[in-house]
């Protein structure tokens, strides 16, 4: 999901990684790529995460911010929904849409540094923004949603996976033409190169997420392009 508009950061913990600018061009490669399917998967992303009316929810990496509107619907008035995302576009763009709720709010922040308050979260959510994260800093992300989400509260993460009849084609032939032109530019077959989305399943969280003290995460896939976790802070 990179190269619309994106600024790729050195990795390392103290840079944000893939950050997308392009707001327009990436509503429009979520249109297609979903095709037309992105807000029921929205529905059943914030339904998976628990949030109900009056909690209080931090999503990260929330881009144009659909995914916060449509939680900040389901939380209710006497709930409130914070996105946070280290794009300056994506953030105004998103103060300017699914902002203008009195219930949701957009900061500039990279997940591996968060300024906000420890264990003040009900539900922490992050949909396709994990592979954007430079890997060197992903551990780092992970132990921040620890800490800002309260003893007993819930974290959602999603990521890009195919799955169904049609996906795991279309990625093959994204992986064949991926190698042919690596092997054109005389780039080296790495792992990324054998399996686009070797680097975005959300089970290579799990060990992590165990180390840093979150309970054994669910996995879910959704059809075509979607593999999530739910994991919970004990309480
Ligand atoms: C593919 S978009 C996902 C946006 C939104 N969550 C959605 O589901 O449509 C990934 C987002 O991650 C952001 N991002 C890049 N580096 C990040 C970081 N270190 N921490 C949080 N978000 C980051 C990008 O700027 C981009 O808006």
């Amino acid at each position: 999901m990179d190269g619309h508009g994106a600024a790729q950061g050195a990795a390392g913990t103290q840079e944000p990684g893939i950050v997308l600018t392009r707001v327009r061009r990436y509503n429009l490669l979520v249109a297609v790529m979903f095709g037309g399917r992105r807000r029921a998967l929205n529905t059943a992303l914030a339904s998976a995460s628990g949030a109900g009316p009056g909690d209080l929810v931090l999503d990260i990496g929330c881009g144009p911010g659909h995914f916060a509107g449509l939680l900040a619907q389901t939380v209710g008035p006497h709930g409130q929904v914070v996105g946070v995302d280290p794009s300056a576009p994506m953030i105004v763009y998103a103060n300017r849409h699914a902002g203008r709720r009195a219930n949701c709010r957009f900061e500039l922040a990279p997940a591996q540094s968060l300024d906000l308050p420890d264990a003040a979260f009900d539900v922490v959510t992050s949909t396709f923004a994990m592979h954007h994260i430079p890997s060197e800093a992903r551990t780092a992300a992970l132990a921040q949603m620890y800490r800002v989400l309260r003893p007993g509260g819930r974290l959602l993460i999603a990521d890009a996976y195919p799955s169904g009849s049609v996906a795991p084609r279309v990625a093959h032939a994204l992986t064949w033409l991926s190698r042919l032109v690596r092997r054109r530019s005389s780039e080296d077959d790495s792992q990324h190169a054998a399996d686009p989305f070797a680097d975005v399943d959300v089970r290579h969280h799990a060990g992590a997420l165990r180390e840093i003290g979150f309970t054994e995460p669910r996995f879910t896939d959704v059809k075509p392009w979607t593999r999530y976790l739910v994991t919970t802070k004990p309480a």
